[in-house]
């Protein structure tokens, strides 16, 4: 297949491209480098040893935008492209808003003028809002907690609507939890901008010592140990999950909605407990207050995905960890500072204008 990647330059837009070529699929990528490093690119060229074109295209320019679409065969799109930190979205709503909701209104209107009807669609756990009971199954009732949050939501109800007014679309939306862990070659990985807000990018940054120590949000939660429980998710995993939506949007029209988790839950203690052992390297911690608007304990029922389209979790919380620190210690500075022995220099992908 044919398959057009927004935000293709992201931590699981990156690793998702690895999966789409080492399969055989042709990919014709989009990002505007918003929140990620164009060495992102050169390094999945480098592990897959295939080129690709890539437009530094933003959704908000519908234009641009269209000039992908003419120059290129697309039988699907996987729309990653979107900004995903909580608490920036609680500061700037508006740009969320903008660059999610617009973003996303362009591509499908582009979609919609060029004949592609399947798209895979990355929404969040962040739509089930506090749950009330867990495992949490696709039909728990939705609400979000932030603008974050409600732009996921809303993008889905923009789906929907678009599948009721042409059954020709083919849609799924895919409810990741929390993605961590890094390709095995160590040569792509997640690269966060500043002090990271997620666990796992925190952790490697006090492992590798460019921050002192973890601070854990919060141990009186209603959890065997009193902290947040999480179900955490190898990124491959993830990235493999979408070959198995494409397999099914590309034979049956409709919009679907799928988590996917591992099925299991880990407190901040198990994480920092599982990433020691496998990193031979103490985090240092101290508890600190609770988070404003954190669930206690949130893990997928993952077998909606299991039945529906193949797809379950492989790989365990050691190797999430293994690989995760394997990228964090090979990259201390993320993509920025290229390392000779990863990635040989030029371009491995193709810049279109
Ligand atoms: P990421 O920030 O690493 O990747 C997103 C990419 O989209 C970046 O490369 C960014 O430059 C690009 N982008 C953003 N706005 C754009 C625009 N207007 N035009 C073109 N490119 C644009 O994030 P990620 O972790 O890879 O997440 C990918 C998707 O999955 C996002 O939609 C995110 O909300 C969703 N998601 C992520 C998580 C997570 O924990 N990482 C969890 C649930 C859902
Ligand atoms: N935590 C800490 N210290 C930190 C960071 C996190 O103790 O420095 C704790 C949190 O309180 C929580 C757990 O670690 O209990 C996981 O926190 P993350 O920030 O890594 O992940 P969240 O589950 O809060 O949120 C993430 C994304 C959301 C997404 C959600 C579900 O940030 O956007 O997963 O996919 F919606």
């Amino acid at each position: 297949m044919s398959i057009l990647v927004t935000g293709c330059a992201g931590y699981i837009g990156s690793h998702t491209c690895v999966e789409l070529l080492n399969a055989g699929n042709e990919i014709i990528v989009v990002d505007n480098l918003m929140n990620s490093k164009k060495e992102a690119l050169n390094r999945i060229s480098e592990i897959t040893g295939k080129s690709f074109p890539f437009y530094q295209v933003d959704l908000l320019n519908e234009q641009e935008l269209e000039k992908v679409f003419i120059e290129n065969e697309i039988d699907a799109v996987i729309h990653f492209a979107g900004l995903k930190a909580v608490g920036e979205s609680v500061r700037l709503p508006l740009r969320y808003y903008h660059n999610n909701i617009t973003g996303t209104i362009n591509l499908l209107n582009t979609m919609k003028k060029y004949n592609v009807n399947r798209i895979v669609f990355s929404s969040s756990a962040t739509v089930y809002g506090m749950p009330q009971k867990v495992p949490i199954s696709e039909h728990f009732p939705l609400k979000a907690l932030n603008p974050y949050g409600r732009t996921k939501l809303m993008i889905e109800e923009i789906l929907r609507d678009l599948y009721q007014s042409d059954q020709n679309w083919s849609i799924t939306l895919l409810r990741y939890f929390n993605p961590i862990g890094a390709h095995e070659s160590r040569m792509i990985g997640e690269d966060p901008n500043g002090i990271p807000n997620n666990l796992m990018p925190f952790i490697t940054q006090v492992a590798v010592g460019k921050l002192p120590e973890l601070s854990v949000f919060g141990n009186h939660y209603p959890t065997a140990d009193g902290t947040g429980v999480r179900d955490y998710i190898h990124v491959v995993d993830l990235a493999k999950g979408h070959l198995k939506a494409l397999e099914k949007i590309d034979t049956s029209n409709g919009v679907e909605s799928f988590n996917l988790g591992t099925g299991k839950g880990y407190s901040v203690l198990e994480m920092i407990e599982a990433f020691e052992k496998a990193a031979g390297i103490p985090i240092p911690y101290r508890i600190a207050e609770s988070r404003a608007g954190d669930a206690a304990i949130c893990f997928a029922d993952p077998m909606k995905a299991k039945q529906e389209l193949g797809w379950a979790a492989e790989k365990d919380l050691h190797q999430m960890c293994e690989d995760s620190w394997r990228w964090q210690s090979k990259n201390p500075n993320g993509y920025e500072e290229s390392n000779p022995h990863l990635s040989k220099s030029g371009d491995f992908f193709y810049a279109k204008k």
